[in-house]
């Protein structure tokens, strides 16, 4: 059996990454390692809990002592782990910091004695080469991160290779925009989106609505780092991008015409600070070793959008009875006027 440790795999990406693994690899045993902060939910991995070829195992990645002994036993370790809404890395940026930066060292040097290990997968992101004006950020471009958490990401992102070009360490960077899907924390723009429609509550867009990303369906991103695993590599960057370049205001417009919700909830609200106005990502690397998206964007956002629909008992604890994201919802809302 493949030993493979999962770090953040209680959250969005993460825990679609465990259950494409246990479904695509009879021969891995995977294990969790979360912290269970509020974006951690076992919900997530309700349907994987039984499994015997998967265990949970609640600790932090900057804990030498929980996340070192679980490094030490595996061969492949996928590194989701980290603090990831902007919006709260401008509110404070501490967190960002020690799970980020300083978790991701703690990770490498366990990973720099592990005996059997073959492949370290640094999940970072597009957000490391800041706003792009026009064209698309290619590998080798240079970082240019422009709030707290790219800046803790690029931080990250460039450890993980030194310790590849001086330790050795079988690193591979992955650098993924935008993604969407089932399980996302409903504090990101289309989970937040979607549960406010349904609820009849205006959407909150920030400035002028048009700034773009470029959306991936989570379940091409686990594919892609699956190939990944295998066919990167050691030492090389690779960015997974779902090539649908949308303007947050046509996004918003797809999202409320999909719930038959009237154009007047878009509510505009004051800009984020510093918001990056585009992403755009040049993803022939990963091409070029046979990868293409699968789920098209209309596709994807009208099944995310039928998830969030049809799974109420997921996301309702958290909006409509958790004081904590109420309490956040009213920080970063309550008096946000355009
Ligand atoms: P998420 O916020 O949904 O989940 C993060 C998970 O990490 C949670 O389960 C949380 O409990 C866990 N965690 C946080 N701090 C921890 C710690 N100190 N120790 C152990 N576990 C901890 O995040 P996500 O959207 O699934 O993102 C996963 C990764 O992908 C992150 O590294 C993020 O930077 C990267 N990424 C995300 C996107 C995106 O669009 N969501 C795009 C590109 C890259
Ligand atoms: O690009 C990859 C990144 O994508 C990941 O690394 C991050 O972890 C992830 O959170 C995401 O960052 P963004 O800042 O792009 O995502 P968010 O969903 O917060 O915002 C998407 C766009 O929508 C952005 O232009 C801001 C805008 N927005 C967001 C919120 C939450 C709004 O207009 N209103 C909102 O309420």
């Amino acid at each position: 059996m493949i030993k493979v440790l999962v770090t953040g795999g209680a959250g969005f990406i993460g825990s679609n990454f465990v259950r494409h693994a246990l479904s695509t690899h009879g021969d891995w045993e995977v294990t969790t390692l979360d912290k269970l902060t509020y974006a951690g939910r076992l919900e997530n991995l309700k349907d994987v809990m039984d499994n015997p070829r998967h265990a949970f195992v609640k600790g932090d990645v900057a804990d030498p002592t929980a996340a070192g002994p679980l490094v030490a036993e595996s061969e492949i370790v996928v590194h989701f782990a980290a603090e990831t809404h902007v919006d709260r890395s401008i509110a404070g940026a501490g967190e960002f910091i020690m799970t980020d930066v300083y978790g991701t060292f703690v990770l490498l040097e366990a990973a720099r004695q592990a005996p059997s290990l073959r492949r370290f997968v640094q999940i970072s992101t597009d957000e490391v080469y800041g706003s792009v004006a026009d064209g698309s950020s290619r590998e080798t471009d240079e970082l240019r991160p422009r709030n707290p958490y790219s800046a803790s990401k690029a931080g990250a992102d460039r450890l993980a290779y030194s310790y590849w070009a001086t330790y050795g360490v079988p690193v591979i960077v992955t650098r993924a925009s935008n993604n969407y899907g089932p399980n996302q924390f409903p504090e990101k723009v289309i989970p937040l989106f979607i549960t406010n429609a349904i609820d009849n509550v205006p959407v909150p867009l920030y400035g002028d609505g048009l700034n773009e990303r470029d959306w991936l369906h989570v379940s091409d991103h686990c594919q892609a780092l699956d190939l990944l695993i295998d066919a990167g590599v050691s030492g090389e960057v690779y960015n997974i991008g779902g090539g649908n370049q949308v303007r947050n205001v046509d996004l918003t417009r797809s999202i409320l015409q999909l719930l038959d919700k009237p154009e007047s909830l878009i509510r505009p609200v004051a800009d984020r600070l510093g918001h990056d106005r585009r992403y755009s990502l040049d993803t022939s690397r990963l091409r070029r070793l046979g990868w293409t998206p699968r789920i098209s964007f209309d596709m994807g956002l009208a099944q995310t959008v039928a998830w969030y629909a049809q799974n109420e008992w997921w996301w309702r604890p958290i909006k409509d009875a958790d004081p904590a994201f109420r309490t956040y919802y009213e920080s970063q809302y309550g008096s946000r006027d355009a």
